[in-house]
């Protein structure tokens, strides 16, 4: 190893230790569901995305174990040589048919699709106008293309009207959000944005990966949610709400997802989705489409959890998604909360800087459809007792 490289990286690592110390990851065992195995310990989950609860329903999980048997474990070969099956297209069809698009095109995980998509849409002439807290992979692949970016304040429409004036030179202009923030679950002011989009020829791309399955009456996401029409590009996830296997999508027109097919990096040059993966999402999107009182559980569960937290004098944001972003703001408080929950038995994380604008210190909680009554009340009763002893210390 290259001993300048090995030296740097060991004087850097040595500096984040000791100024904020190193992330470690939880290492837990057994199925996902509303309880996890950590360390000997059975945690209540409040920290996946799992919120349909469809990532240990049983039929789900015999779905995919019967496609292991039919088709094997992987395909070793990208979509476009020999690694495409039947249920490859199969899911790609019931993923549009999902929210309500002509098309959609799979990808490794919906990082990958945020990656691709920017690159394979626009060049040069195009400007990109991005929402400042939009997720890291939208950042990522915006930065792949050669369009210019333009990032607008948080939801902030008169920001997002400048830019359009200022770009209306450019070829195309895209307009980009997340459907739902994962760090605050504030949802985008889509009628809004639908609506400048419109009125400036812009287009519209939606990353909807904490609303596919979750929000709009049949689970079609946060255009559905609002009962608009004009979103042109959606992105999304089936690693949350979709039975969180593994997997990403772009869907939309026909000559978008045609374009993606023939010129999409991250679709042609990786390994195709291992077929019982794409199985598990199709039977995930089926029961999500079928069930609809898994959103209303969902629903209820939510806004019993979050008046339940405004109750005990926390400081939830307000909003009606099942991100529960639960707001202790300075210094160690959230970490401090986190920790107490963690040996009351209740698993919730605490976000800080550089996830979180530094002063902006959370605790996120994730709300599950799988989620019992009996849970629920457990997590209320934790963050009480959390709040007791904090104030005791
Ligand atoms: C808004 C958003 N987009 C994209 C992703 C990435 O999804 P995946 O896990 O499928 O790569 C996430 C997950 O963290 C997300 O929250």
């Amino acid at each position: 190893m290259n001993a300048g490289l090995l030296t740097r990286l060991t004087v850097e690592l040595d500096a984040q230790s000791a100024a904020t110390g190193l992330r470690r990851d939880l290492v837990a065992s057994g199925p996902q569901g509303t309880t996890l195995e950590v360390a000997g310990e059975t945690l209540v989950n409040f920290a996946s995305n799992d919120y349909l609860g469809l990532a240990g329903d049983p039929e789900v999980i015999d779905s995919a174990r019967r496609a292991l048997g039919e088709h094997g474990l992987g395909v070793s070969a990208g979509r476009v040589l020999c690694g495409t099956r039947g249920v490859h297209g199969e899911l790609e069809a019931s993923i549009a048919g999902l929210v309500g698009a002509e098309d959609s095109v799979l990808y490794s995980s919906c990082f990958d699709a945020n990656l691709g998509v920017f690159a394979a849409l626009l060049g040069a002439d195009d400007v990109v106008l991005s929402d400042s807290l939009n997720h890291a992979s939208l950042i990522d692949g915006i930065r792949l293309t050669r369009a210019r970016t333009r990032v607008y304040a948080h939801a902030d429409l008169d920001d997002l009207e400048r830019g359009l004036v200022y770009s209306q030179d450019a070829r195309h202009r895209l307009i980009v959000t997340d459907g739902v923030f994962s760090m605050d679950g504030d949802i985008a002011p889509l009628p809004a944005l639908c609506k400048l989009a419109e009125q400036y020829d812009a287009a519209l791309l939606v990353d909807d990966s904490h609303a596919t399955g979750v929000l709009g009456a049949t689970g079609a996401g946060t255009a559905e949610y609002f009962g608009v029409q004009h979103v042109d590009v959606l992105t999304g996830t089936l690693g949350k709400a979709l039975g969180g296997g593994a997997g990403g999508f772009v869907a939309g027109p026909r000559a978008v997802v045609e374009t993606l097919r023939q010129s999409s990096r991250p679709y042609i040059f990786t390994n195709a989705m291992a077929p019982a993966l794409a199985v598990a999402a199709l039977t995930s999107i089926r029961i999500a489409r079928e069930r609809s009182e898994l959103r209303e559980r969902l629903s209820a569960n939510t806004a019993w959890l979050r008046g339940a937290l405004s109750d005990l004098g926390y400081d939830v944001l307000p909003g009606e998604h099942p991100i529960v972003a639960v707001m202790l703001r300075g210094g160690t408080l959230a970490r401090d909360v986190a920790e107490a929950l963690r040996r009351e038995g209740a698993l919730a994380f605490a976000l800080s800087h550089p996830v979180v604008p530094a002063g902006e210190e959370r605790i996120r909680v994730q709300v599950s459809a799988a989620h019992t009554s009996g849970q629920l009340e457990f997590a209320a009763a934790a963050f009480a007792r959390a709040r007791t002893a904090l104030a005791a210390a």
